[in-house]
C-alpha cells in the first residue's frame, strides 16, 4: 500500500470513529415536548451518527436511515386513561387531589415506558452499545438509562427548567429574581408574589425529594435492579443541560458552562406548503384572518361551554375571518366567518400575508413562530409555562394576554382589534425578531457542536459546577454566618458582663462617697 493511501484508509477509520452511537429519550407525551429535539435527532443523524430514540412522537422519516424511533406513543393512552386532560384544567377537584392524580399518571407511564418490549429488549440486548444518552431531564426515570450502560448524558428541556434541575448542575436558583417557570410571575414581584413564589420553590424542591424521587428509585430498581443509584444520585451524574430557552424572550439569570441555551425558534422549519382547502380560504380573506389554536395539550374538554359562547359570539362581531384549529369540528351555530380544521401547519398560516393576529394558549414554540413571523398575541394561558410566557409576552407588548376562565366578550373583542390594528405590537415583534436572528450559532448548531464536544471527551467532567457537591449548609453559609453570629454574641456577653462590673464598681464607689458625704455633714 503506498503512502497516500493509507493515509486516505486511516483518514477513513478516523471519520468512522467520529460518529458515535447515541441513545435518546424523551419521556413526556406531548407533541411539543417532542418537536423541541426532532431537529437534534435528525442533524446528529446526518452527521452520521447511529442514533436510537425513545419517544411518544416518531417522525418516522424513511430519508433518516440512521435514525431507529422507538414508538412509546402508547403513553398517550395511559395518560388519557388517568383523564390528564380534565384534571389539567376543567375539573372540580381541589389543586392538590389535581396534582396527585396528574403525577401518579406520570409515575404509570414512566413504569409502562420500561416495561415495552422494545426498551426490555434494547435495555437486555448485550450487544447492544452507546456512546451518549440524551435524555428529557424534566422527569428522572430515563436518566437510570446511563448507569446501566455505564455511559454519560446529557439532559434536555423543551422549555425552560425548574429550579430543582437548574440546581442538579450548579445554576443559582432563586425565587425572586427567577421564579419557577409555571408562576405567571416576571421581574419587579409584589410582596405576595415574592412569599408565594419562595414558598412553592420549597414545595418543589421537598416534593421532589420525597415523593417523586423516591416514587422513581422503585420503579428503577424494578427493572435495573438493586444495585442500582437513586436518581438523585444518578442525576448530579449529568454532564450538560440544554434547555429551550433564549435570553432575548426569557429571563436573565447567571448559567454554568454545563448549561446551554438551544432556545429561540429550534423547532422552526421552511413553511411547508397549505392544504389547498386552507390556501384557498387564507387567500380569498381579503380583510384578513385571525389564526386561532390552543396547540395539542389544551384539549376540547378544557373548553367549557360558557367560554366557547364567548368565543363564538366574539368572532361573529369580527371583521376578519376565522381559522380555528380544533380536535373536535363539530361545533354547532358556527358564525360564517369561522372555518374549523383539525389539524394545521402552523408556521404557513403565520407566514401568510393577510394573518392579522394569533390567538395562542402561549405555549413555547408558538410563541417563538409569532415572533419569527412577527404577528401580533392574544393570548389565553391555560396551564405549565403558558401564564409565564404570556406574562412575558404581554410586559415586551408583543400582545395582549387574557385569563380564558373569566373571558368576556367585550375585552376579547378589543385584544383582538387592539392588536391587529396597532402597529406598536407589530414593531416590537420585528425588534425582538431581528435579536433572535443576530447570534453566533443557532440553537442548533449549538446543541450539535456541544453534543459532539461531550462525545470527544466522554463526558464533561472538567465543566462540573463545585456547587453540585457542596452540602446545603455551606452553600447558604449556615456554619460561617453562625459562627461570625456566635463571635458577634459572645462579645457582646463580654461587654454586658464588663460594663455590669463596671457600673456596680461606679455604683459602689458613689454610694461610698455618698455615705463618707453624709458622714462628714454630720460632723
Ligand atoms: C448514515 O451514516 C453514515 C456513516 O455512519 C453516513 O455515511 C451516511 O451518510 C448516513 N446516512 C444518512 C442518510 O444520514
Ligand atoms: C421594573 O421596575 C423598574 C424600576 O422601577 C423599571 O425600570 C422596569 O421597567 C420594571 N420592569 C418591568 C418589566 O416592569
Ligand atoms: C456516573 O458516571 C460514571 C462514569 O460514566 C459511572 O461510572 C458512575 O456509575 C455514574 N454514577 C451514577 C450514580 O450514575
Ligand atoms: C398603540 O399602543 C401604544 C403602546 O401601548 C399606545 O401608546 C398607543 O396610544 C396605541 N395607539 C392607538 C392608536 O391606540
Amino acid at each position: 500500500m503506498s503512502k497516500k493511501y493509507f493515509y486516505i484508509f486511516l483518514l477513513h477509520l478516523i471519520n468512522y470513529s467520529d460518529a458515535a452511537r447515541i441513545l435518546g429519550a424523551v419521556f413526556t407525551p406531548s407533541y411539543s415536548h417532542q418537536l423541541a429535539f426532532q431537529p437534534i435527532w435528525k442533524e446528529l443523524s446526518l452527521r452520521g451518527h447511529q442514533v436510537t430514540v425513545l419517544t411518544t412522537n416518531p417522525m418516522k422519516d424513511p430519508s433518516l436511515t440512521n435514525l431507529t424511533e422507538i414508538d412509546l406513543s402508547v403513553s398517550y393512552e395511559i395518560m388519557k386513561s388517568h383523564k390528564t386532560d380534565e384534571l389539567l384544567s376543567n375539573s372540580q377537584e381541589s389543586i392538590a387531589v389535581r396534582f396527585s392524580k396528574y403525577m401518579e399518571a406520570l409515575h404509570v407511564t414512566a413504569d409502562k415506558q420500561l416495561s415495552h418490549p422494545e426498551v426490555q429488549a434494547l435495555i437486555h440486548n448485550k450487544k447492544e452499545q452507546f456512546d451518549l444518552l440524551m435524555v428529557e431531564a424534566i422527569y428522572p426515570t430515563q436518566m437510570s438509562l446511563s448507569w446501566w450502560f455505564q455511559i454519560p448524558f446529557i439532559g434536555l428541556i423543551s422549555l425552560d427548567a425548574p429550579s430543582r434541575i437548574h440546581a442538579a448542575v450548579g445554576n443559582p436558583v432563586h425565587p425572586v429574581l427567577y421564579p419557577e417557570y409555571d408562576l405567571p410571575f416576571y421581574r419587579n414581584l409584589t410582596f405576595w408574589e415574592r412569599l408565594f413564589s419562595t414558598l412553592f420553590m420549597w414545595f418543589m424542591s421537598w416534593y421532589s425529594e420525597h415523593h417523586l424521587h423516591p416514587r422513581e428509585d422503585t420503579t428503577i430498581r424494578k427493572y435495573f435492579g438493586d444495585d442500582v443509584p437513586s436518581v438523585a444520585e444518578i442525576q448530579k451524574n449529568m454532564s450538560m443541560l440544554f434547555i429551550n430557552v433564549n435570553p432575548i424572550f426569557h429571563n436573565i439569570r447567571p448559567l454554568v458552562p454545563a448549561t446551554v441555551q438551544v432556545g429561540g425558534g429550534i423547532h422552526l422549519q421552511k413553511p411547508k406548503p397549505l392544504p389547498g382547502e386552507i390556501q384557498e380560504y387564507l387567500d380569498s380573506s381579503k380583510n384578513g384572518f385571525v389564526y386561532f389554536s390552543l396547540g395539542t395539550n389544551v384539549k376540547s374538554a378544557s373548553i367549557s361551554q360558557k367560554l366557547k359562547d364567548t368565543i363564538l359570539e366574539t368572532f361573529s362581531d369580527l371583521p376578519y375571518n376565522v381559522l380555528w384549529k380544533f380536535e373536535n369540528d363539530q361545533i354547532s351555530d358556527k358564525p360564517d366567518n369561522v372555518k374549523i380544521v383539525e389539524w394545521a401547519p402552523q408556521t404557513a398560516i403565520m407566514a401568510h400575508k393577510n394573518i392579522k393576529a394569533f390567538i395562542t394558549q402561549c405555549g413555547l414554540q408558538s410563541i417563538e413562530e409569532a415572533i419569527y413571523y412577527n404577528v401580533p398575541i392574544v393570548g389565553l394561558p391555560f396551564y405549565g409555562d403558558q401564564g409565564n410566557n404570556a406574562k412575558i409576552m404581554e410586559s415586551k407588548r408583543l400582545g395582549v394576554k387574557l385569563k380564558p376562565a373569566e373571558l368576556k366578550k367585550d375585552e376579547f373583542l378589543a385584544a383582538i382589534l387592539d392588536v391587529s390594528t396597532n402597529s406598536t405590537y407589530k414593531e416590537n415583534l420585528k425588534q425582538i425578531a431581528e435579536l433572535y436572528n443576530d447570534e453566533a450559532m443557532t440553537g442548533l448548531e449549538k446543541a450539535i457542536w456541544w453534543t459532539e464536544y461531550v462525545i470527544r471527551h466522554k463526558g464533561a467532567k472538567h465543566l462540573r459546577s463545585p456547587a453540585i457537591d457542596l452540602p446545603l449548609y455551606q452553600y447558604y453559609l449556615v456554619d460561617v454566618i453562625s459562627f461570625l453570629g456566635g463571635i458577634v454574641i459572645f462579645i457582646l456577653f463580654i461587654l454586658i458582663i464588663t460594663l455590669k462590673i463596671i457600673f456596680k464598681i461606679i455604683f459602689k464607689i458613689k454610694k461610698y462617697l455618698f455615705r463618707s458625704n453624709v458622714k462628714n455633714k454630720k460632723d
